[in-house]
């Protein structure tokens, strides 16, 4: 049973990808401008938004399960929320199936939160799953976070519609927040101490708008006009698709050095009859001539990649392809998973699903190829000499952990603050992090 009253305190649970993570910030702090506040760590809250994720099955298992978890000794629970992902695809059979759960709010629609908040308290059950383009960003109250690093959504939704994935329902249709509100927007979170920041959008590098002289620009456009803020030293951007990799962004890569040596670039697959069958519109061999121009621009820029393995129809030659372009690549990092049938997606009904032992096989196979040339990457820059940005204390007395340019954690020691640029030697590289030895403050 529900307790049915104005909630005063509150938790925002946020999975899956960094969207979702700039989404649920966004959220705490409409909620926080609202007058209620954060529940502290172990605390009970009187409102919890479940912020979710829709890409693999297990992730919205979960949020039933998490639902669950919430129920109290006394058999109550908080004013349940749902809101992400599962809420925008599954939001009915949520209600349906979780009676504890008050409020169901799609991604696009979490800036009318106060208002279900309120229903809520006094007993309805509301769902609010529309897509008004472009209303809630403008809803929203200003940036309050306070971090070394910040988020920056610019770029909403998908129109590739590749067979396997439910961005393009969940997300909807893609869309480019204005130029001004991103200039603003990055303006105060840099004035709040932002040294760093990750550009974000479903295809980011899709990204297109006018700037302040009415100029239609691309990502590259915004990167530039960013690096022009005199606080901020970094500026990142995923997730991007091949084939809006445009050559004035990476031209960017070698003339804007705020601009990190670090590209997220999903290839998925190294076959090209399953990149058609995923509808990629592009081929492994478009894909490794992308990274070739891309590294012409920055030599030393690091690649990673999302893949899936276990497409439906995937044969053991297809699979020798994909850890073929791994071995071409080289990646820095990577992210591997096997095909989870999504319903509604047209992937989902294709013939000649493949088996969970043959999917585990060869995800096991993946990951170890993977995990060595990350290794081989980090190992490859020990001896180098550059700018760590401190992010957090480390386990030990007076250890600091930050992040190098191409996004690996390294530890140091000595007399740094949260938000410091601090001047390395990376001297040791363990599997998932770097030890470092701080020369100066950069
Ligand atoms: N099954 C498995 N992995 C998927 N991804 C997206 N949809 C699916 C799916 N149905 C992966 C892709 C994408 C990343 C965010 O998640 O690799 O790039
Ligand atoms: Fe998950 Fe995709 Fe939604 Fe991000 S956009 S939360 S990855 S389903």
């Amino acid at each position: 049973m529900t307790k049915v009253s104005i909630p005063r305190t509150f938790r925002v649970k946020s999975f899956g990808c960094q969207m979702n993570v700039y989404d649920g910030e966004r959220m705490a702090e409409l909620l926080g401008e609202q007058g209620m506040a954060a529940a502290e760590e172990g605390d009970d809250a009187d409102l919890v938004v479940l912020n979710t994720c829709h890409i693999r099955e297990k992730a919205a298992e979960k949020v039933y399960s998490d639902i669950g978890r919430l129920k109290r000794e006394d058999g109550t629970s908080p004013l349940i929320a749902v809101a992400g992902c599962v809420a925008q695809a599954e939001g009915e059979e949520i209600m349906a199936r979780a009676k504890d759960v008050r409020m169901v709010v799609g991604p696009q629609a979490y800036h009318r939160l106060p208002d279900m908040i309120d229903r809520a308290s006094k007993g309805e059950r509301v769902t609010d799953t529309d897509m008004p383009a472009d209303a809630k960003f403008g809803a929203l109250p200003a940036r309050r976070k306070r971090a070394p690093s910040a988020f920056l959504t610019v770029q909403e939704g998908c129109d590739k519609f590749c067979t396997y994935c439910v961005v393009p329902y969940t997300r909807g249709a893609e869309i480019s927040r204005p130029f001004a509100d991103l200039i603003e927007e990055a303006r105060r979170l840099v004035y709040q101490g932002a040294r760093e920041i990750t550009l974000l959008g479903q295809n980011v590098n899709a990204w297109d708008g006018e700037d302040a002289k009415g100029r239609k620009i691309g990502l590259d456009g915004l990167v530039r006009e960013l690096a022009a803020l005199p606080d901020l030293a970094r500026i990142r951007y995923t997730t991007s698709h091949p084939n809006d990799m445009s050559d004035a962004l990476i031209a960017a890569h070698g003339e804007v050095d705020k601009l990190m040596p670090y590209l997220h670039l999903p290839v998925q697959s190294g076959s090209d009859r399953v990149l058609a069958a995923m509808n990629r519109s592009h081929t492994a061999e478009s894909y490794i001539r992308l990274i070739e121009r891309v590294r012409e621009a920055r030599p030393d820029i690091a690649i990673s990649g999302d893949f899936i393995v276990g497409f439906p129809g995937e044969s053991e030659q297809d699979f020798a392809d994909t850890l073929s372009i791994v071995d071409t690549i080289g990646y820095a990092a990577a992210f591997s998973f096997k095909y989870s049938p999504r319903p509604g997606t047209p992937a989902a009904t294709m013939e000649d699903q493949i088996t969970r032992e043959v999917m585990d096989d060869r995800l096991q196979r993946l990951q170890a190829a993977l995990t060595r040339d990350s290794h081989a990457f980090n190992r490859a820059t020990v001896g180098r000499t550059c700018d760590v940005l401190v992010e957090r204390t480390g386990r030990r007395e007076g250890q600091w952990l930050g992040k190098t340019p191409w996004l690996q954690s390294a530890y140091f020691t000595g007399d740094h603050a949260v938000g410091d640029l601090v001047r390395v030697e990376l001297m040791d590289a363990n599997p998932n992090s770097l030890s470092a030895r701080v020369l100066q403050l950069a």
